[in-house]
């Protein structure tokens, strides 16, 4: 199952409207037209393609949702206030104030999304152009403890927020709040996008820098317990606990880049990609969720944010490139890995934690555990920066490096010894290996 919005949407939005020309033309069974994008507005597709797409209904994350999307009843999600708040981007330049920058006042260039009156198909170009606004714009999270933070350049940086003249300092946004004070909120960007090859800021990269879990135990007034506050401490860099109230299940960021080749979506794989829907309503929960439960973007900001996560492939090197940059790593991948990461999208169906055997943590988790890990496309891993659910891999060499399951290697990130798990081509002879690894690096 190929996860391509353009091209299934388009052919979706030409027969759509060929219906609707057949029937204007006098038939007179009066089908209504097929609905170009229900997503929008159609309660029962929402809801099929939510029940279709849980792969274990019995978690945590899946019985929240079963009790309030689109249910019909007093309960459901579709009945909170919908939310698009006057934001904007904190400057760069507002940290090189006295104090750095202001956390509560709003200039008068800050603004609501503007969003379109009418999407008539889902591959509406102003859709991906709403995603890319949206994605470094729309507060998905307020995160009151980043205002320390926001004191200087150094401080910023000591958190790993990126820091950009066009972009502002890690995507973290000023936002309205309904009781008309200010907030600062984190945006998509501050978690996934970070500097790229060349030092721009690229859309989909995870931050691996960003600490979050010790700007939340640095903010003043923390009052962690013990036990959560030492959990918090060992995420470190690059990675978050989005599962617990515990902090004890810590994933890496994702690359985002490569989403619309992924046939399930979170790193345990908790959701069947259906069909482009599937993404847009995991984002539309994600944002309520991430917001108390107490208000839903419009949904339109959620599609269009599926829309462009979807568009950000594009930019990325193909198969063929890297192919030809080494072809006997090519042969080799071929030969190897393709069973599981099959051509052409390099990602394929999920694998028993028993199979894989790196750290089962993630994978049986109460919460949003599967008894697998999803497979990673590859496309992108070349620049992906820290490997594996965990990221306790920096790179592809790290990863095919055979001293990697001893005790005394020294390259594991977050802990120290051995990392264990997906053994294919640790036994490789030294040539092959070093070409696999050249080809890797070149996706
Ligand atoms: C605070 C950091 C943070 C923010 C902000 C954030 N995410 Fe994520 N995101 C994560 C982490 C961590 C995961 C990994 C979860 C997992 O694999 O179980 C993730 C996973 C995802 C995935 C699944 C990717 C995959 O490989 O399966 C998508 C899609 C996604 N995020 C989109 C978004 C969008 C869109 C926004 C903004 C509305 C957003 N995220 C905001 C941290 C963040
Ligand atoms: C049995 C299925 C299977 C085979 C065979 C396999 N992989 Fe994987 N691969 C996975 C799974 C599952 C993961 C994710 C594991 C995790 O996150 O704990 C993964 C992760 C990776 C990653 C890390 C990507 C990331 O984003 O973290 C790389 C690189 C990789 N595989 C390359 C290869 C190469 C090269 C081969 C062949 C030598 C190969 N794999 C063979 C299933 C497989």
């Amino acid at each position: 199952m190929r996860f391509n919005l353009k091209v299934m949407v388009r052919s979706f939005g030409r027969a759509g409207a060929l219906v609707g020309a057949v029937l204007a033309t006098g038939c007179s069974s009066q089908r209504p037209a097929p609905d170009p994008v229900p997503y929008l507005d159609d309660a029962s597709f929402r809801r099929s393609n939510l029940v279709a797409s849980l792969v274990n209904p019995g978690n945590s994350y899946s019985t929240l949702r079963l009790a309030h999307y689109a249910t019909g009843d007093s309960n459901d999600w579709d009945r909170l206030p919908e939310w698009n708040p006057a934001a904007e981007p904190i400057a760069a330049t507002e940290l090189d104030a006295d104090g750095g920058a202001p956390p509560s006042a709003l200039s008068d260039a800050a603004a609501p999304l503007m969003l379109p009156e009418s999407v008539v198909s889902p591959d509406d170009p102003e859709l991906v152009a709403l995603g890319a606004q949206a994605f470094s714009r729309y507060p998905t999270q307020l995160a009151a403890y980043f205002v320390t933070a926001l004191a200087s350049r150094s401080a910023a940086a000591s958190y790993g927020l990126w820091i950009d003249d066009v972009r502002g300092v890690g995507g973290l946004v000023r936002a309205r709040m309904a009781d008309g004070s200010v907030a600062v909120a984190l945006t998509c960007s501050t978690c996934h996008a970070a500097p790229g090859a060349e030092g721009a800021i690229a859309p989909g990269l995870p931050n691996h820098n960003l600490n979050i879990g010790q700007a939340i135990l640095d903010a003043p007034g923390s009052a962690l317990d013990a036990a959560t506050a030492r959990a918090m401490v060992a995420w470190g860099p690059g990675r978050l606990d989005v599962t617990t109230t515990t902090g004890t299940e810590p994933a890496r960021i994702p690359d985002l880049r490569p989403v619309q080749w992924l046939t399930f979506l979170q790193q345990d794989a908790t959701l069947r990609v259906v069909d482009p829907t599937t993404l847009a309503i995991r984002i539309e929960t994600l944002i309520i969720t991430s917001n108390n439960d107490v208000v839903r973007p419009p949904r339109v900001v959620a599609l269009g944010l599926a829309a462009y996560l979807a568009s950000l492939a594009a930019a990325l090197p193909s198969p063929t490139a890297a192919a030809a940059v080494s072809p006997q790593g090519a042969a080799v991948f071929a030969a190897q890995c393709t069973g599981c990461h099959a051509a052409p999208d390099l990602t394929g169906a999920p694998v028993p934690l028993s199979i894989i055997g790196t750290d089962p943590t993630l994978g049986l988790s109460a919460v949003r555990g599967t008894g697998t890990y999803r497979v990673p496309s590859l496309h992108g891993v070349g620049s992906r920066g820290p490997l594996l659910h965990d990221g306790t891999l920096p790179s592809v060499g790290a990863m095919f490096d055979s001293a990697r399951t001893t005790p005394s290697f020294t390259g594991k990130l977050h802990g120290s010894g051995a990392v264990a798990g997906h053994t294919y081509g640790l036994d490789l002879p030294d040539g092959d290996r070093a070409a696999l690894i050249e080809f890797l690096e070149a996706l």
